[in-house]
């Protein structure tokens, strides 16, 4: 997607270097960190610097690529194979990591340019996938639509265009016009900071809302659909995304209001039979108790916003039932939830 007018993917690979955008800083600086070995690509995972199902699988696949470059000739299995290990520990819940690592892996027993090129397919697919999502997801999209989102699923989400904004992207492109109620998402604010700057950047028309404003916009016929992304897919349907996701399919369905989600087909684990086998990441209380934003003095600023001493939890994702989900649209079309569903659509 552009940015100042040039042409950026949020994270790739040249060379044995992997670059990526600093997400923790946007939208108050843009810049570009540039990566030598897979434990730095595990840190930039953990410590959020690149978030996002998609971003993360193809910064992990890059990573797994990156030890196949770095293990010594005598003892690259074993290297390898904890170094896969570090990068699968990163974070537990986005699919598209494990989907990566694993495929990489593979090909790297082959050699290690062969893990290079795996890697690089992955993130050209991802790239792929979320533009036929767009195009697919379009068509739901009437003239003049009022759309909530909730985190970020755009092309910061993804290696470029995303899910969930994607859509948006291509209906805007078509000359239609939509609108956009951007969730604030605490509390790491992904609406507030990343969702809002893109929209921004690319011209299209929205507003944030406090979280938990989204029942009363919907109570007042204000949204038309919702469209979010997703970390992880049941086999059943069942969707993990960020905290605050299940609410607004809750709501939605009292309204009777459209609830789509959107993701690949890579974010889809027939491992999992139900949401219930999906791990929920825990995050820190810090990320509660304090917010960060730019001073004065330009600098970051880190201030206490809760009662000093006071606890707090953090799951940093829920999981909607496929019964409160309209449909799922992936780069192959889109379909009802249910296990059938989608194990068919997964043979397209
Ligand atoms: O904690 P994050 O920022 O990695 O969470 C991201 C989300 O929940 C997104 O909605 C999800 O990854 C889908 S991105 C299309």
């Amino acid at each position: 997607m552009k940015v100042d007018g040039r042409n950026y993917r949020t994270v790739w690979m040249e060379g044995s270097t992997v670059f990526l955008i600093e997400q923790n800083l946007l939208p108050f600086k843009f810049s570009i960190l540039e990566l030598n070995t897979y434990q730095e690509c595990c840190q930039a995972i953990t410590s959020m610097t690149v978030r996002g199902a998609g971003a993360i699988g193809a910064t992990a696949g890059f990573a797994m690529a990156l030890a196949f470059l770095e293990a010594p000739s005598g003892n690259l299995l074993p290297f390898v194979t904890k170094a896969r290990a570090e990068i699968d520990a990163t974070r537990p819940t986005a699919r598209n990591l494990f989907y990566s690592t694993e495929r990489v892996f593979n090909a790297g027993l082959i050699s290690r340019e062969a893990a290079v090129e795996e890697a690089h397919r992955i993130a050209d697919k991802d790239a792929l996938d979320s533009r036929m999502i767009g195009e697919i997801g379009n068509v739901l999209i009437p003239d003049g639509a009022r759309i909530e989102t909730h985190c970020n699923a755009g092309w910061l989400a993804f290696v470029d265009y995303g899910t969930a904004l994607s859509p948006v992207y291509v209906a805007h492109e078509h000359g239609k016009n939509v609108f956009v109620y951007v969730d604030e998402t605490r509390p790491r604010s992904q609406g507030a900071r990343l969702t809002a700057w893109e929209l921004k950047n690319a011209g299209i028309p929205h507003v944030i809302i406090a979280d938990n404003a989204g029942a009363h916009l919907m109570s007042q016929g204000k949204i038309d659909l919702i469209i979010t992304g997703a970390d992880r897919i049941a086999v059943n349907g069942d969707t993990a995304n960020k905290i605050g996701t299940l609410e607004k399919a809750i709501a939605a369905k009292e309204y009777n209001i459209s609830f789509y989600i959107a993701a690949p087909t890579s974010t889809i684990d027939i491992n999992c039979k139900t949401g219930n086998d999906i791990i929920i990441e825990e995050r820190s209380a810090e990320e509660i108790l304090y917010q960060e934003g730019p001073g004065e003095d330009g600098k970051s600023h880190k201030i206490l916003v809760c009662s000093p001493g006071s606890a707090a939890f953090n799951p940093a994702f829920d999981v909607t039932p496929g019964r409160f989900i309209t449909g799922i649209i992936t780069e192959k079309g889109m379909i009802k939830p249910g296990k059938e569903n989608i194990i068919n659509h997964l043979k397209l």
